[in-house]
């Protein structure tokens, strides 16, 4: 399907940071071509028959694991699952020694999800395999950001120019910061809107605006891409409580609906309903959530696909 011209200029997909633009136009190119594939009555192609791909979760995942799952079985790889909560992490191991393990199996490809920002960059470091980052801390999510940024282009036709506001809890996002990257690669326009002790202070140095006015940040974007609060990386009080947080920053169809444009609703999931976005939003005609997991495996398709053929 892809031509040896075109390669990712990256041997891992570490984040989005490091790849170029002309790797995201590679990726949706080579995603539309798979979103072909998997609406097809036969879903499957042997693209990956004898790469052996395994999916190492330290941390809680549903739509990414499944995601990447199907993306594997779809393209006819070989998978193997590991989730840190049953092995022997919790005996001791140290990651290296885990992936040393695991690769001793003849593995040829990781995806890992790690709650330490910078995990699967060590881990690139040190083994043989090609790496992608399932989400690393509060660090980077790059397939999170290009199944987002497809999803905006097969909307609205391209992200030039297009305003993209990022809604939420942006200091404890890996979905932010690689979206942030991804959208401004792509010549859109991007904000970000949320209580003050949820943004980051350095924010504005990467060239995005802020906002702190809900309305305001709806009114100004053709994209809101509203994100969950997690309190389960928050050891301290960042805002009275999630009443006072849903009454200022949550987004319900009565304030998208009052707007009187077009606007294009996303979350990258899990939802927290009635505290980031009412279910009357996240289930209204502005939502394109369930576009959006549906183009997670079509991308996740692409980028193992890409990544096989690529150097080391
Ligand atoms: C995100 C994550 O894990 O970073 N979810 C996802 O991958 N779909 C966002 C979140 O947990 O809120």
């Amino acid at each position: 399907m892809i031509s040896n011209m075109s390669k990712l200029s990256q041997p891992h997909l570490l984040g989005i940071k490091n790849i170029t633009p002309k790797d995201i136009e590679l990726i949706f190119e080579t995603t539309a071509n798979f979103k072909e594939v998997i609406n097809r009555p036969i879903k499957k192609v042997p693209s990956l028959r004898d790469v052996t791909i395994a999916n190492i979760f330290f941390e809680n995942s549903t739509r990414t694991r499944l995601s990447f799952e199907l993306a594997e079985k779809r393209l006819s790889a070989d998978m193997i699952n590991f989730t840190a909560s049953n092995s022997s992490v919790k005996k001791g191991e140290t990651l290296l020694d885990t992936v040393n393990n695991v690769l001793a199996m003849k593995v040829d490809m990781v995806v890992m999800r790690h709650a330490s920002v910078g995990a699967p960059h060590f881990l690139a470091k040190h083994i043989k395999a090609k790496i992608i980052n399932a989400g690393d801390g509060t660090h980077e999510h790059p397939t999170q950001a290009l199944l987002d940024t497809f999803s905006i282009y097969e909307k609205l036709g391209t992200l030039a120019g297009k305003k993209v506001a990022i809604i939420g809890d942006i200091l404890h996002s890996r979905v932010a910061l690689s979206n942030i990257f991804a959208l401004l690669k792509m010549g859109a326009k991007v904000m970000v809107c949320g209580p003050p002790t949820l943004l980051p202070k350095y924010i504005s140095t990467l060239g995005v605006t802020v906002e702190y006015d809900v309305q305001k940040a709806l009114e100004w974007c053709d994209v809101a891409n509203v994100l969950r609060i997690q309190l389960e990386r928050q050891q301290i009080k960042y805002f009275p409580s999630l009443r006072e947080y849903s009454l200022y920053y949550g987004i319900n169809k009565k304030l998208l609906d009052k707007l009187n444009k077009k606007i294009v609703l996303m979350h990258p999931g899990p939802i927290n309903r009635g505290v980031e976005l009412t279910s009357d939003a996240a289930d209204s005609h502005h939502s394109i959530i369930l576009d959006q997991v549906e183009n997670g495996v079509a991308v996740r398709m692409a980028v193992l696909y890409l990544l096989a053929g690529a150097a080391a």
